[in-house]
């Protein structure tokens, strides 16, 4: 039998495979609460604008509120034949209160009903990224706090470069989670026009009122273009991609776990709670969960890449395809949401292994550029000659298998007369660190500075 939502001139119903391809409500059920919120506005604002009775109206919105009920009760049936959370919706809507039922539709499409919802709910995951990156960032914080002058090698290209804190190695990723939120603020900010009454896709000729819709939804303002408005997913393109930036950030922080948890690093611990055992190597201790993060970023990057794909190609306005939107989305926020409260977990579990990354930071010549830059300061060299002169050092320590304090005052005034005990100072990696003075450096004083910005800033969240 025919659609009875659409069916008026169909003679059958669809093949079954037909009805496969076509329905979304295995997926889009998770609009239900949009759905009917958006379907409450639209309902009250016919009734305030004489569209329809307010009788009607009443039946309508407590309707609504009935299937509401019944969904989050469990009891509601879900039914493939009616395709979408939409039609679902209306169609128990129509069980329940009869002919009013059928006017809920009025001067409304599903064209921008959906558009509507989805912006609703990714409104929603904007807020809960920021709030979880937040969190994050709170962990990350107490880190930096705890260890802000505590040293451990800065590495390029992953070899030893020069000295940094723990803190400052926190509070790097603290920056990167800072922009992150911004990217999800400005998208919310951006995405916060109301769709609803653009219809199918040219507005409507009943006499709506967007702005009330629009207010009640918590929407800024309605949208400036019904076609735009039913057409447009560059919402969610713009939460995909503030969510593949910021796992990435996570990603990467991820890697550092794993590197730093292993036996060869010993730089940090994991606690049980987030370690795995092994199934035949009894001594084993593994990084699974920082590993599974590191892997998700492939997942929301795909989910980007595929929405992406799905919109470049097509014409206005609404086009089916545009039902794949969701599952991408859908699965991108909640891999987003996983991945970040496991490494808040992680982090706010995490043991330091303080003498490990000390021990780390004074090998590797680490403090080379700071030799470097005495030659500098004290005796005048120009830096490439500083430079030069450094590297010799640096090859006759190595020749001997000592680090550079260990080579003695001779042995440096052989490759330049100009060093004097003095220089011995700088080799060590504290006064290393603590010369790092410069605005954003690693020097405590400078970490600490930027540790409390942040805790400024999270006194307001
Ligand atoms: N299930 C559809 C979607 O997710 C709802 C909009 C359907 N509109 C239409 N004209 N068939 O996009």
């Amino acid at each position: 039998t025919a659609n009875t939502m659409w069916g008026g001139r169909f003679a059958a119903g669809p093949d079954a495979i037909m009805e496969a391809i076509n329905a979304s409500i295995g997926f889009d059920r998770r609009l239900y609460a949009q759905d009917i919120r958006g379907s409450r506005a639209h309902a009250a604002m016919l009734a305030a604008t004489g569209i329809i009775s307010p009788s009607d109206a009443d039946a309508i919105g407590e309707g609504l509120l009935t299937v509401l009920s019944e969904i989050e009760g469990g009891q509601f049936r879900f039914q493939t034949a009616l395709e979408d959370i939409h039609m679902n919706v209306e169609a128990r809507l129509k069980e329940l209160i009869g002919e009013p039922a059928g006017r809920l539709h009025t001067a409304r499409s599903r064209n921008d009903q959906v558009a509507t919802d989805f912006r609703l709910w990714v409104r929603d995951q904007c807020d809960a990224a920021i709030a979880a990156c937040r969190a994050l960032i709170r962990a990350l914080v107490t880190q930096a706090e705890t260890g802000a002058d505590w040293v451990m090698p800065g590495f390029t290209h992953l070899q030893t470069a020069q000295p940094v804190t723990w803190g400052h190695h926190m509070m790097a990723y603290v920056e990167m989670l800072g922009r992150d939120i911004g990217r999800f603020a400005d998208a919310r900010a951006r995405m916060n026009e109301c769709p609803l009454g653009s219809a199918a896709l040219a507005g409507t000729g009943f006499p709506i009122d967007r702005d009330a819709t629009a207010a009640a939804l918590g929407f800024d303002r309605p949208t400036a273009n019904s076609l735009d408005a039913v057409s447009d997913r560059d919402f969610a393109l713009e939460f995909l991609s503030a969510a593949a930036i910021c796992a990435t950030h996570l990603s990467r922080l991820a890697e550092e776990l794993v590197i730093w948890s292993s036996a060869q690093f010993r730089f940090v611990a994991m606690s049980d709670r987030w370690s795995t055992g092994s199934s035949i190597m009894p001594q084993k201790r593994n990084p699974d969960a920082a590993e599974l993060i590191r892997a998700k970023i492939g997942r929301i990057l795909g989910a980007a890449v595929a929405l992406f794909t799905v919109m470049k190609g097509l014409p206005l306005a609404y086009s089916k395809d545009m039902q794949e939107d969701k599952e991408q989305v859908f699965d991108a926020a909640d891999t987003l949401m996983l991945a970040l409260a496991a490494m808040t977990g992680m982090i706010s579990d995490l043991t330091v292994n303080r003498e490990r990354l000390q021990a780390a930071a004074s090998s590797g010549f680490s403090t080379a550029t700071d030799l470097a830059d005495w030659l500098v300061r004290e005796a005048g060299l120009p830096f490439r000659d500083a430079h030069h002169a450094t590297g010799a050092l640096v090859a006759l320590a190595e020749s001997r298998g000592v680090d550079l304090p260990e080579l003695t005052l001779a042995d440096m005034q052989s490759v330049n007369s100009a060093i004097t005990a003095q220089l011995f100072d700088v080799l060590g990696v504290h006064n290393s660190v603590a010369s790092r003075q410069s605005y954003g450096g690693t020097a405590p004083d400078q970490v600490r500075r930027q540790i409390a910005r942040w805790k400024g800033a999270m006194e307001g969240w």
